[in-house]
């Protein structure tokens, strides 16, 4: 299958459900919604909002169930733009430079930074507790809930945001950098495939075979993402290169050196494919997802 122009397609419908569900930037809030929709809109591939509808389209493609899934996609990709805010602030990566334009905090400064992260994290789950935007029922929409919560917070997302922190410049063994990988990034992921498969009604045993999915396109999806730190320009990413070495980051070039980082990447892409052997051509996108994850290049 054709991932560009999929991609392409998928891409288009969040962005324009983004903007239907997405706060207007008017008083008395003005400018912090400005700072909201200012890094919403700033351009991300929108990898976790797509994972989510192709996940659903795995079990059921009907055009019904994707536009249920649609607001669901919305709040996962404001979670995901919330934490690139926050990861970007002096006290965290302290980056300058995100999805190719100045961070949220050189512009709105600090306060206004945290604050415009606080919003989208929270309105995400207004988002997903709105019964008259979604048609999902209520045990589907407490669920998909509950999935994304736990994964973006403590037990999760966040979590690895704090391993990280604590092991900048430290010795670290493979168990914390996995750790690290499986949650900072990994878990809003898997997150992401389960919440499209849950709305989309799948089974248990289909929902396992998913979660694998996520567990291992999740890992390698970080494993790139530290591979393009070490290797790529600046201006292909959007984001500073090189920001790994410089910050002492856990980071799998660090502890293998990039051929086997490369290989360890390709390994769980391959695990990942291997996961849903039990789907049938609806899964094609899934498959096709998990090589993008591993060729990208920003
Ligand atoms: C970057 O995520 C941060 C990580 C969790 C690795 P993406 O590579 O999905 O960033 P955008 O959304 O496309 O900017
Ligand atoms: C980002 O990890 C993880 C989250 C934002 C949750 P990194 O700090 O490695 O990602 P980039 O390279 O800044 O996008
Ligand atoms: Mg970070
Ligand atoms: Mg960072």
């Amino acid at each position: 299958m054709e991932i560009k122009s999929y991609l392409n397609s998928k891409r288009q419908k969040v962005e324009k459900a983004l903007q239907k569900y997405m706060l207007q930037s008017s008083d008395p809030f003005k400018e912090h919604i400005e700072a909201m929709r200012y890094s919403l809109f700033a351009g991300g591939k929108r990898i976790r909002p797509i994972l989510c509808l192709a996940a659903a389209a795995a079990i059921d493609d009907s055009p019904k169930v994707e536009a249920c899934l649609l607001p669901t996609a919305c709040a996962l990709e404001c979670i995901h733009t919330y934490s690139l805010i926050h990861d970007d602030l002096p006290a965290m990566d302290d980056d300058n430079l995100r999805r190719g334009k100045p961070t949220n905090h050189t512009l709105f400064g600090e306060a206004g930074a945290i604050l415009a992260g606080d919003s989208l994290l929270t309105w995400a789950f207004d988002l997903l507790s709105q019964s008259e935007i979604t048609s999902l029922s209520p045990e589907k929409q407490i669920a998909i809930t509950n999935i994304i919560a736990r994964a973006a917070g403590p037990l999760g997302m966040v979590g690895g945001q704090a391993l990280d922190i604590a092991n900048e410049n430290r010795e670290f063994p493979f168990d914390t950098l996995r750790t690290i990988h499986r949650n900072k990034t990994g878990a809003l992921i898997t997150s992401s495939i389960q919440a499209g498969a849950v709305g989309a009604g799948a089974a248990a045993d289909k929902v396992d075979k998913l979660t694998v999915y996520g567990n291992k396109i999740g890992l390698s999806f970080q494993i790139v993402d530290d591979l393009l730190n070490a290797t790529a320009t600046t201006e292909q990413l959007g984001k500073a290169a090189g920001s790994d070495l410089d910050r002492g980051k856990a980071t799998y070039p660090a502890f293998f050196g990039i051929e086997e980082t490369r290989r360890q990447a390709r390994q769980a892409v391959e695990a990942a494919k291997d996961s849903l052997q039990d789907f049938d051509h609806k899964a094609e996108p899934l498959r096709a997802l998990a090589e993008y994850i591993y060729i990208r290049s920003n």
